[in-house]
């Protein structure tokens, strides 16, 4: 989920109104709309969080039939959205009305800058909360994989692939960068099959050294070589009846590319130093952060990294695991999910996270994936003795342009731009008259516009 600035729809046909508009929601993306067509148009087309509706629009300017008629369309076709609607000073009743037919809020006309500010943010950061809770209960509702936490329709798709494969025999390949959840999914495949009471036996074959990596798979008699006390079954024998998981396949020897490959070809292993076949019955499932098959160029195929007939037999089924900044709102479910799991773990109490925890959370990349989140939140948890966790105490870099506390002098600067800004369009942008409004000379305003950076063309 990531932060960008926030998009408002100003439904109001008053071009002074809207230059207001203009400059009070400078930090804001606003689309106007004049009447209920150019609404309608918006309201198919983006996604809304909040809405600002005048009740008074043409052909009906002085009643309220269009402003209630895009009233009943967006809560019908957006119902999330918060719509705040504007209402001259004799109609109350009408504003009132809005609210039980599911407007958020209302005000009267003329515009407070402030009240107006106020009231859209607060709108925006409810929608927010809304939001989250929203995607917190969806997933309360569904949880398809056990211990997999998502709400995002990628992941949706691969956790309906892998119910769909786990009760077959198919040999699936997972695709996914560090710490997307590949060991995770391995488990699920086995869980979900008829073999999940037999083992599921795990073996990475990137952290075991080439020379033992043939031991470990195959398994050896006594006597087989120097230190061969006993006879030791290998990994492929161990699962027997149940899942074998090839964590790392891209950092297999070549030569043991060949005789993995030959035991998926005939089912049977040879025990090093044996002499006898012993089939074997195994599901496989290997996972791989790497590019191991790259259609456009033949990949590492042609660098003789990887067997291509090794790689066809391994990826029967092959499931690409997308990374968790492409999973819309997961890491922000996965955040919450995590917290209560370690502040229960430590016995920390309740934690909350802090608003712009939140928004940092949504807005980071997550290089490490599930697993870096999993592990800045429980260092986090570890660390801060608050019931609420910040940015700062998850370690992200995060920067809201905003400070906390705001000193009186910001205070001071604040309300002149938007006196300034009110004058300005209480004078059409005249610069003499709002000047004169002001009080001020006109090189004193001059300065002033320069200092706010005010645009007097918008
Ligand atoms: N969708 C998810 N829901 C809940 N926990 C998850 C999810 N995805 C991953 N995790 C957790 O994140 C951690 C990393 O997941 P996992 O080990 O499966 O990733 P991986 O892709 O195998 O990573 P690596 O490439 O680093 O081995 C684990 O603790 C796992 O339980
Ligand atoms: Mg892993």
């Amino acid at each position: 989920m990531t932060e960008g600035i926030r998009k408002i729809l100003i439904i109001e046909d008053d071009e002074g109104l809207q230059r207001q508009y203009k400059w009070n929601f400078d930090n804001y993306d606003i689309i106007f709309a004049g009447d209920r067509e150019q609404a309608l148009d918006y309201i198919n087309r983006y996604d809304l969080k909040v809405v600002l509706l005048d009740l008074g629009l043409p052909p009906d300017p002085d009643g309220t039939t269009e402003g209630f008629a895009i009233l009943n369309e967006i809560t019908q076709r957006q119902p999330n959205c918060k719509i705040i609607v504007a209402s001259g000073h004799e109609a109350r009743a009408s504003a009132i009305k809005a609210i039980s037919l599911g407007a958020y809020d209302f005000y009267q006309k003329p515009v407070d800058a402030d009240e107006i500010r106020f009231m859209v943010e607060r709108a925006f950061n409810l929608y927010d909360l809304e939001q989250e809770n929203r995607l917190l209960q969806k997933q309360q509702k569904a949880p398809r994989l056990r211990g997999l936490i998502s709400a995002c329709d990628k992941m949706e798709k691969v956790c309906a692939v892998i119910e769909r494969v786990a009760p077959t025999n198919v040999s699936v390949l997972l695709l996914g960068a560090s710490g997307t959840g590949k060991e995770l999914l391995a488990h699920s495949l086995h869980d979900l099959s008829e073999r999940s009471e037999k083992p599921f036996v795990a073996i990475n074959c990137g952290a075991i050294p080439e020379n033992l990596i043939e031991s470990e798979l195959f398994g050896f008699e006594k006597g087989a070589f120097t230190g061969a006390h006993k006879q030791v079954k290998g990994k492929i024998e161990m699962a027997e009846g149940g899942t074998l998981f090839l964590d790392e396949i891209g950092d297999l020897p070549l030569a043991m590319q060949v005789k993995l490959l030959r035991f998926l070809q005939e089912r049977i292993i040879e025990r090093i130093g044996g002499r006898k076949e012993i089939a074997v019955d195994v599901r496989v499932v290997s996972a791989t952060h790497q590019q191991l098959h790259n259609q456009s160029d033949g990949g590492v195929f042609q660098e003789n990294q990887f067997r291509e007939d090794l790689y066809y037999r391994l990826s029967e089924i092959v499931v690409n695991i997308p990374d968790l900044k492409d999973r819309d709102g997961d890491a922000l479910l996965l955040a919450h999910s995590f917290l209560n799991k370690y502040a229960n773990q430590y016995q920390k109490g309740a934690k909350t996270f802090d608003h712009k925890a939140v928004k940092a959370i949504g807005s980071y990349q997550w290089p490490g994936n599930v697993r870096e989140l999993e592990n800045r939140i429980k260092r986090a948890v570890i660390m801060s003795d608050n019931s609420k966790i910040s940015f700062k105490d998850l370690q992200i870099d995060y920067d809201d342009g905003q400070n906390d506390v705001m000193n009186l002098k910001e205070i001071k600067q604040i309300s002149e731009k938007s006196t300034i800004i009110k004058a300005l369009a209480q004078s059409k942008g005249n610069i003499s008259e709002t000047a004169r409004l002001l009080g001020i000379s006109r090189p004193t305003f001059y300065g002033l516009l320069k200092q706010y950076n005010i645009n007097i063309e918008k």
